[in-house]
């Protein structure tokens, strides 16, 4: 039987991690939104475009939770969006309800699925919505890293005039102003980054990944980024549903592993059919291990607002 992926709101993630799903060929689609008949619009549009793209999977939109029954993953984006000037954090409190509600939701229509949250603060998001379902760790995931990676990736190909095809890229921590992009293990077809970039350039490069969702903020206005997301999404939710156990830094539940424990932050971890299948735990030298570990205390201390 051919599977199933639910995504809870509508808006520029939703939708777009809707298409490129459904340009996945994967599994059939349904877009949950509680504006009245919008995300039924959406889903005819995605689904009519199937014959000129070459997708046969069915995607629909819905109103009404329950037609998320049956789904072997659900993917939350509802929520607020930053407006310009506002950290991801100052989006804990009213997003931590949107969760909630949702979090019921896919706990009694599909107690079996995975759960990938987008949402933000989504490290906070994430562990909110482990509690709330109380699905086990491996089943609940957050994204970001690779949208943090794939920022970076995107810099360093900028900076060498090189193609974005050949660098690869690891940023670690959580999604936010403590995010640890890491150069040493950033490279061009093998190459490390130190070996090609200045010392001050590559600072300047991380700082610029470190602050990425919110240079395109400031430029959006109205909202925050939307392609890359969905398109970090889509590739974890194949990872997942084609059990291809891709190695990207995602949002994880720590128990211990990089001496952080009861949170979940970004590390990187094995993506497969087990869901998160395991932790990789790198060889990290003190400095980068001080951050990630910093960052890791920063977003313990935010879940204390939730009362964690
Ligand atoms: C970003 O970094 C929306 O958090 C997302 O663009």
């Amino acid at each position: 039987m051919r599977k199933k992926v639910a995504i809870i709101g509508a808006g520029h993630v939703g939708e777009c991690t809707a298409m490129y799903l459904a340009e996945k060929n994967i599994a059939d689609i349904v877009l949950v939104d509680i504006i009245e008949d919008m995300p039924k619009g959406k889903g005819l549009d995605l689904l009519q475009t199937g014959p000129v793209r070459n997708y046969d999977v069915n995607v629909v939109g819905s109103n009404d939770f329950a037609d998320m029954k049956g789904a072997d993953l659900v993917v939350q984006t509802a929520g607020l969006p930053r407006k310009p000037g506002m950290t991801r954090e100052d989006l804990i409190t009213s997003n931590a309800k949107v969760v909630e509600d949702c979090a019921k939701e896919v706990k009694k229509h599909c107690p079996e699925a995975f759960y990938l949250i987008v949402t933000n603060p989504l490290d906070i998001m994430t562990y909110h919505a482990q509690k709330i379902t109380g699905f086990p760790h491996n089943k609940v995931f957050g994204q970001a890293g690779i949208l943090d990676s794939t920022r970076f990736r995107a810099f360093v190909a900028m900076e060498l005039g090189v193609s974005m095809n050949d660098i690869q890229a690891m940023v670690l921590g959580g999604h936010g102003d403590t995010m640890v992009p890491l150069p040493n293990y950033t490279t061009v077809a093998g190459i490390p980054i130190p070996e090609l970039i200045p010392e001050d350039r590559i600072k300047a490069i991380s700082d610029r990944t470190r602050d990425g969702g919110g240079e395109i903020v400031k430029l959006l206005k109205t909202g925050s980024a939307y392609y890359a997301p969905a398109a970090a999404v889509a590739e974890m939710v194949d990872a997942v549903l084609s059990d291809r156990k891709r190695l990207f830094p995602c949002s994880a539940y720590c128990a211990g592993e990089y001496g952080i424990k009861d949170i979940y932050i970004g590390v990187p971890i094995i993506l497969g059919a087990g869901g998160v299948e395991r932790i990789i735990e790198l060889k990290l030298n003190k400095e980068d291990l001080g951050s990630l570990q910093k960052s890791a205390a920063t977003y313990k201390d935010w879940l204390k607002v939730l009362g964690y």
